[in-house]
């Protein structure tokens, strides 16, 4: 596995694969990798000739500083993993490799009402960020398929949306959602957790999971309650909000009838620790 820098190594890497008309996958992460990482770069490894890993803690998508300062990193042990998955190159630039004359956004991207909701409204400026980094990176890696878990599910609409409104040529892939035995669902944040909130965290998903059944005999808003309230009654939790959405639009369903493909997306505070998750009701 080659380890890369560099912009100007990337390109070059890149110039080399598309002369050998080699298909590229791709996979972008912020490290501190676990086996939901490893799912995607998997099925790119499957799919492609080449794949590429990026591990760049992106700092325009924070917008909080201590989240990005506490933000795991594990680059070494990350690298191990990757090489192990059988891919081809990783691309672990630094910031001011990234963000050569500053991490000031140039334009505003336009991301459509799926950005406008849930992470939209609750961490202002994270999807322009994240806009901002993967259009960098499509651009230096020229991927012919980008692959994104579904355990940001939104961020996958909203990549969607920058794609098409940049007229990016690649193909997004949606993966499922990676969870450990207990149900919790795998993140790099899992790691900031204490051992007791790491005890009590497999009650987010234990919650969701419940609720499929629950939503058989009850409301949209009855289901919303129950599991607000079955997750706040866990000690040092906080839902920060739990939205049941159209799995296209992002829209707030009110009726289970409204929509063919329905999802209910929560954000828990777990102490300081901010999880998220989701789960496919229809
Ligand atoms: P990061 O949180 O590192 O996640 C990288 C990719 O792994 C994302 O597509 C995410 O949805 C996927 N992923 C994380 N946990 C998963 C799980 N348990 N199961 C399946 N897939 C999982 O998302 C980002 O980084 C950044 O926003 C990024 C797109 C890299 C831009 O900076």
């Amino acid at each position: 596995m080659q380890i890369i820098r560099s912009v100007g190594e990337l390109t070059d890497y890149v110039a080399m694969q598309k002369n050998h008309h080699h298909a590229i996958g791709f996979v972008p992460t912020m490290g501190a990798l676990h086996a939901g990482h490893i799912s995607l770069v998997e099925r790119a490894v499957r799919d492609n000739e080449v794949t590429i890993v990026s591990v760049f803690v992106n700092p325009t998508q924070f917008n909080n500083p201590s989240d990005l300062a506490t933000y795991p990193r594990q680059e070494e042990e990350d690298f191990r993993m990757l090489a192990e998955a059988g891919v081809s190159a990783v691309f672990a630039p630094t910031v001011s490799e990234m963000y050569p004359s500053g991490t000031a956004r140039e334009h505003e991207y336009d991301l459509g009402s799926a950005a406008e909701v849930m992470e939209g409204k609750y961490r202002p400026g994270h999807f322009q960020g994240v806009a901002q980094v993967v259009h960098r990176l499509f651009e230096l890696v020229r991927p012919d398929r980008a692959y994104f878990g579904e355990k940001d599910f939104q961020q996958i609409a909203v990549i969607r949306n920058m794609v098409e409104s940049e007229h990016v040529d690649v193909e997004i892939i949606a993966c499922p959602i990676r969870r450990g035995a207990d149900g919790l669902a795998l993140s790099s944040r899992n790691a900031l957790l204490s051992e007791e909130q790491r005890r009590r965290a497999p009650g987010i998903y234990a919650a969701l999971s419940e609720s499929v059944e629950y939503a058989r005999t009850h409301t949209v808003r009855q289901t919303h309650e129950m599991v607000v309230e079955r997750i706040n009654a866990i000690p040092e939790m906080r839902v920060e909000y739990y939205e049941i959405v159209d799995g296209r639009t992002l829209m707030p369903v009110e009726e289970w009838s409204e929509s063919d493909f329905v999802v209910g997306c929560i954000t828990v505070y777990n102490g300081e620790v901010r999880l998220i998750d989701n789960i496919r009701y229809k």
